[in-house]
């Protein structure tokens, strides 16, 4: 089997409301293989650093803000074709239209607060892992 990696983050809204530890379950419970994690909390440098590629669109300021707002979780996972099947996993960016059972269904509240983030593509997801993670912190 030819694993590969995706990087995600649960957004602060969903932190704060506690949802952290229903989340990794359900992370597990889908097959993904936690290779790092930690919880911290954002700068607004390394947030804007993070999302810099949305920087010219009209919510760029209030995904900042969101993502400021309290601590985030991120992780390294692993999986066979890991980033589109996590994608397929959290379901639509917007939790409106987010199919039923996928954690943006469940523990998302808006598009800015949509519960976690997934990689878009696999060199999103190496450069987005190696924002968080040092190899020390990989396992
Ligand atoms: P994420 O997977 O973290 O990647 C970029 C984020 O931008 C996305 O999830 C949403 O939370 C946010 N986003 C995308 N489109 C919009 C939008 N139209 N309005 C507000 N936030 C958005």
């Amino acid at each position: 089997m030819n694993k590969n990696l995706t990087f995600t983050m649960i957004k602060p809204a969903a932190v704060l409301d506690g949802h952290s530890g229903a989340i990794l379950a359900k992370i597990a419970e889908g097959g993904f293989t936690i290779k790092a994690l930690r919880m911290q909390r954002l700068s607004k440098e390394q947030a804007e650093a993070f999302y810099i590629i949305h920087k010219e669109r009209p919510f760029y300021a209030s995904l900042v803000e969101s993502m400021t707002s309290g601590p985030i979780v991120a992780a390294i996972l692993e999986k066979e074709n890991a980033v589109l099947a996590y994608r397929e996993y959290i379901g639509a960016t917007n939790p409106a239209e987010a199919k039923d059972g996928s954690i943006r269904k469940l523990y998302g509240k808006s598009i800015g607060d949509n519960a976690v983030h997934g990689s878009d593509s696999d060199e999103n997801a190496a450069i987005e892992a190696d924002f968080f993670f040092s190899g020390m912190e990989r396992f």
